[in-house]
């Protein structure tokens, strides 16, 4: 840990690698010899054409992404797609397939039901309020899309692995595990994930979307939310969220050139899970409350005997520099994010202080 800093497990925005952080500190009044920010530059500019197109090429080779695959940049965070993806694909009458896991898959729902669409909800685990990723799915081979949430950042669940729905395209949220793992991008028409949780800062939402649906995008909508107005215009169709792209530039190429790519990023967040869980396990202090096969390795979400000593906890924790680990407001608890930049390191500090808290507790 640098001095001044704490280990954040703030479930987003939340930590950036402190690589990145310090390129844009050292860049920050002069970028690449322009005599200006970033903050200042035109989007127009060389400049920001060769920070976005550096952008896209990391996100294809990192996702091994063919050319049938766009890498868009919007602005309205994740939740401006559960809107845009309700209204760009289901014009003509047509429901499409949610599978509920939780806050965020149901406020896609609710989104799309807004508009007035028909939805069919093919699966959901509010049966025990979100706790489990539900295996028996009932999918319309009919529908648009299957709509899922791939890592649900309140609940401490994730897709281990992902459904077969045939001939019809999977529309994933993955803002929350976005980069995290390898990907069979195949299997889905579209990705979408807001930056500030593994990728960048808050601002930006990144659209991962297959041309076969872009094809199917509907006519004459508002141009700012139509995806085929970004894909179009490269994302560049108005002015972009310029801080916030070259902030996911820096994130992407931390990825590829420090971590090494995928494949050794899940190794870390597998090892880092792998060390809260054993704690959380071992104990009878501290309860996850996830079921074990749909446990996730971004969000650990775990309880304490009472609110009292969750409440003591999360104080405590912060007292010994380990931030962010109250659970979301709707649901109480502990959660510890452990996204991509926060390091075993900072694992590491918050399981010895787990087991030296429950020493003197439990
Ligand atoms: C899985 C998931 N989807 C959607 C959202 C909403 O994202 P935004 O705030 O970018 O709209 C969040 C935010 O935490 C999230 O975790």
């Amino acid at each position: 840990m640098k001095a001044n800093r704490i280990y954040n497990f703030n479930p987003g925005p939340a930590a950036l690698p402190l690589p990145v952080l310090e390129e844009i500190q050292a860049s920050f009044l002069n970028f690449k010899a322009s005599g200006m920010s970033i903050t200042e530059i035109s989007h127009r500019s060389s400049h920001f054409e060769d920070v976005i197109a550096d952008a896209i090429a990391r996100t294809k080779r990192l996702l091994n992404l063919d050319e049938q695959y766009k890498v868009l940049f919007v602005q309205g965070g994740a939740s401006l797609q559960f809107h845009m993806i309700a209204l760009n694909f289901l014009a003509d009458g047509r429901s499409a397939d949610y599978i509920n896991t939780g806050t965020w898959s149901t406020k896609a729902i609710k989104e799309a039901q807004i508009l007035g669409k028909s939805v069919n909800v093919a699966a959901s685990s509010e049966d025990r309020n979100f706790c489990y990723i539900p295996k028996d799915l009932n999918f319309d081979p009919n529908a648009a899309f299957v709509h899922i949430t791939s890592n649900n950042t309140i609940k401490g669940t994730q897709w281990a692995r992902f459904p077969d729905t045939g001939a019809v395209p999977i529309i994933s949220d993955m803002s929350s595990d976005i980069m995290s793992r390898p990907l069979d991008v195949s299997k889905f028409g579209m990705i979408y994930a807001g930056a500030q949780k593994n990728i960048g800062p808050a601002g930006v939402c990144m659209v991962i979307i297959r041309q076969d649906l872009l094809e199917r995008v509907s006519e004459n909508l508002p141009s700012m939310l139509s995806y085929r107005t970004y894909a179009a215009k490269n994302s560049l169709y108005n002015t972009p969220p310029c801080f916030a792209i070259y902030t996911v530039q820096l994130v992407l190429k931390w990825l590829e050139d420090t971590v090494g790519g995928l494949e050794k990023m899940a190794a870390i967040n597998r090892q880092k899970a792998d060390m809260l869980y054993g704690v959380i396990d071992a104990s009878e202090f501290y309860n996850a409350t996830a079921d074990p096969d749909s446990r996730s390795m971004m969000n650990v979400t775990f309880r304490l005997p009472n609110e009292e000593l969750e409440a003591r906890f999360v104080e405590a924790a912060l007292e010994n520099g380990l931030g962010g680990l109250k659970g979301h407001r709707s649901v109480g608890g502990c959660r510890a994010s452990i996204y991509n930049p926060t390091g075993p390191d900072a694992v590491e500090a918050l399981t010895d202080f787990m087991r030296a808290f429950e020493k003197k507790n439990g």
